[in-house]
């Protein structure tokens, strides 16, 4: 091994040693971000020299420091942000001192990038909330703070910078520091340091600042160094399986991450939800049997006996089985323009698993700037709220508090498949698990036998006046003919009865499908041919309608007529009233239509007679 070699060699063996750190930084373009985290880049000695000259150069070319360097340049790396002056996304970036590792996570201040402050924080142990010392407290230091607390961060370092522009004055730092401590008591954080600093000058960024004998206190770096995390994350093993490693017959394991505690051969586990019991046989981490193996690890272990583990179960230890449930309390960021209601239906990933994610109730909408709460029926983009939710099937869980992984999940639009929101579990509730469903003995299928035709649900969509309810009467008439068993649930008449509590917001018309679909269902348990005729102008429901039922009993069909058409025809005068303003929210006119993406069958009622839309119908209903 050549001198070189064996110097990296010893480098990279002491780098595997150092614990590591991860932490974000939070604050806006003007707090001085990206110079402090350029400062710590540059004293950690991560740069290389001719980084460092090219910085040189680039502090001359754009820089904001006359002749000295701008240490901004060196992590403001995309060149958008360097013409704005902004940070857009998160970076991380890695640096290291003697005595730690530290992943450093930069993201943006402003209201409208939570998702990204949310995307860097989740691994986070710790956050350095950036305080400009001239401005003081800002809205946007209680935002970050709320959302750093909600995101389950114990740690926080208050950095007041930009002190060399305050005269580096003792009772203005002491002033910040009681107030963000005044405010942030019901933040629920373990320890918050406030460090007096100047990233621009070197301040007690590295070194002691000669500038503030007052502080007597540790420097940045130091305390970074120091800060003991250890304690937050020790817990038994749980481990989610990622995947069944079989690469031959004689080799099965169960890949993933450990989410808590340690684990070693010998040890006895217990998978769940099926409840079955083995010991560890081997710990492997690649091809080797390292035996055993901490929180963060990815590793393949290896059971004494064979029992049925599959991808998304989870492996922990016997003696302190995980929880199951299906109903909890969580925090819930919602992250898109599109807004979020009660009652609807998302996809969701918790750990491994997929679920669906049903809303049942919005407890309370936090203002971010103040803390102060509010009752509400939806949400909107960047609103964090504390929220009932429930899954599909139970699902072993952690409380978010106890560990972050085990008890996090993502909501997604099973539309489009984008990431609209992100929940944190506060606890499970135990009134699902007072519920148990009554077998009966008389079932579906027996009452599809006496009525002679499975039970099925045409789902007929479309505009006001597109023909619905027309089509729902013949088609009804038709199979009545045939001695089909079958029920209308028509829009306008559920309204006068179940519904009456509705009006036509976009939140009182998803609590409108949610409890049609139920009530669909309920009928096409008793074996019925059961035709709704509701404009259910929103995908999402539709899909969730769809999801209560198996493949074939379900048809989407979707009447369609341009709306000028629908609107001469106007049956009940409703888009007249509607243009002259006296009905709000008159879909088409002042509320969406989402048109089915891909229906069953598609009716243009203005091409076709009411007799052959009828038939074809009927045709892809048939046994
Ligand atoms: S949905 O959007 O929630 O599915 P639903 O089908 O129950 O609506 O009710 C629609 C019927 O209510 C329409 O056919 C029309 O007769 C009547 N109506 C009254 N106000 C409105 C409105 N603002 N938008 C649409 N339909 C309305």
């Amino acid at each position: 091994m050549t001198k070189t070699n064996k110097k990296i060699t010893s480098y990279l063996k002491k780098q595997s040693e150092l614990s590591l750190l991860r932490f974000i930084t939070c604050g806006s373009v003007d707090d001085g971000k990206s110079t402090l985290i350029g400062r710590m880049l540059y004293e950690s000695q991560m740069i290389f020299d001719d980084h460092v000259n090219s910085l040189k150069q680039d502090s001359k070319n754009h820089g904001t420091q006359g002749d000295q360097i701008d240490f901004a340049l060196l992590v403001d790396g995309l060149s958008a942000e360097r013409e704005q002056g902004i940070t857009i996304d998160v970076a991380y970036r890695f640096f290291s001192s003697s005595k730690r590792k530290f992943i450093v996570a930069d993201t943006p201040g402003h209201e409208q990038y939570t998702r990204n402050m949310i995307t860097g924080a989740s691994t986070a142990n710790l956050a350095i909330i950036l305080i400009d010392a001239r401005n003081g407290i800002m809205t946007q230091t209680k935002r970050h703070s709320f959302i750093v607390s909600v995101l389950g961060i114990k740690h926080v370092v208050l950095a007041i910078n930009k002190m060399d522009l305050i005269n580096y004055s003792e009772s203005e730092f002491k002033k910040i520091t009681d107030n963000y401590k005044k405010f942030s008591k019901k933040l629920n954080f373990s320890s918050i340091q406030a460090i007096p600093l100047s990233a621009l000058k070197g301040d007690n960024i590295y070194k002691k600042s000669s500038n503030m004998k007052w502080y007597k206190s540790s420097t940045l770096f130091n305390y970074l160094e120091k800060i003991d995390i250890q304690k937050d994350i020790i817990g038994n093993f749980i481990m989610p399986v990622q995947f069944v490693n079989r690469p031959n017959s004689s080799f099965r394991g169960y890949s993933g991450t450990i989410a808590s505690g340690l684990i070693s051969s010998g040890k006895e586990i217990i998978v769940l939800p099926s409840r079955q019991k083995a010991k560890i046989s081997g710990v492997f981490l690649e091809k080797s049997n390292i035996k055993k193996a901490n929180i963060g690890d990815s590793v393949t272990i290896t059971l004494d006996r064979e029992i049925d583990v599959s991808r998304g179960d989870i492996i922990c230890d016997s003696k302190n089985p995980i929880q199951c449930a299906d109903q909890f309390n969580v925090n819930l960021i919602w992250m898109s323009q599109d807004p979020c209601f009660i009652g609807r239906t998302y996809l969701g990933k918790i750990n491994t698993q997929k679920v669906s994610i049903k809303i049942l109730d919005i407890k309370k909408i936090y203002n971010v700037n103040t803390l102060e709460h509010r009752p509400g029926k939806q949400l909107s983009l960047n609103n964090v709220a504390e929220c009932v939710i429930s899954f599909n099937k139970d699902i072993p869980f952690k409380e978010y508090s106890e560990n972050k992984r085990l008890g996090s999940m993502i909501l997604i639009d099973p539309i489009n498949n984008q990431t609209v929101g992100c929940a944190m579990i506060n606890f499970a509730l135990r009134r699902s698990k007072n519920i148990h469903l009554q077998e009966l003995t008389i079932n579906k299928k027996h009452r599809e036998k006496l009525n002679g035709h499975k039970g099925r649900v045409i789902w007929l969509t479309g505009i006001s006046g597109s023909g619905k309810s027309t089509i729902a009467n013949a088609l009804e008439k038709l199979l009545y003919k045939k001695s089909k068993k079958t029920y209308v649930l028509d829009g306008d008449n559920i309204r006068h009865g179940l519904n009456k509590d509705l009006g036509f917001t976009d939140k009182d018309r998803v609590e409108n499908i949610r409890r049609v679909a139920e009530v669909a269902k309920l009928m096409c348990d008793a074996g019925l041919i059961v035709i709704t005729a509701f404009i259910s102008p929103f995908r999402i429901e539709r899909e969730m309608a769809r999801s209560l039922f198996k493949k074939d009993e379900f048809k989407e069909i979707y009447i369609s007529t341009p709306l000028n058409v629908a609107e001469k025809r106007d049956p009940k005068g409703l888009y007249k009233k509607a243009r002259s303003g006296e009905i709000p929210n008159f879909t088409g006119i002042s509320s969406p239509y989402e048109e089915p993406i891909k229906p069953d069958l598609t009716i243009k009622t203005d091409k076709k007679s009411v007799t052959s839309a009828v038939k074809e119908i009927e045709k892809l209903i048939r046994d």
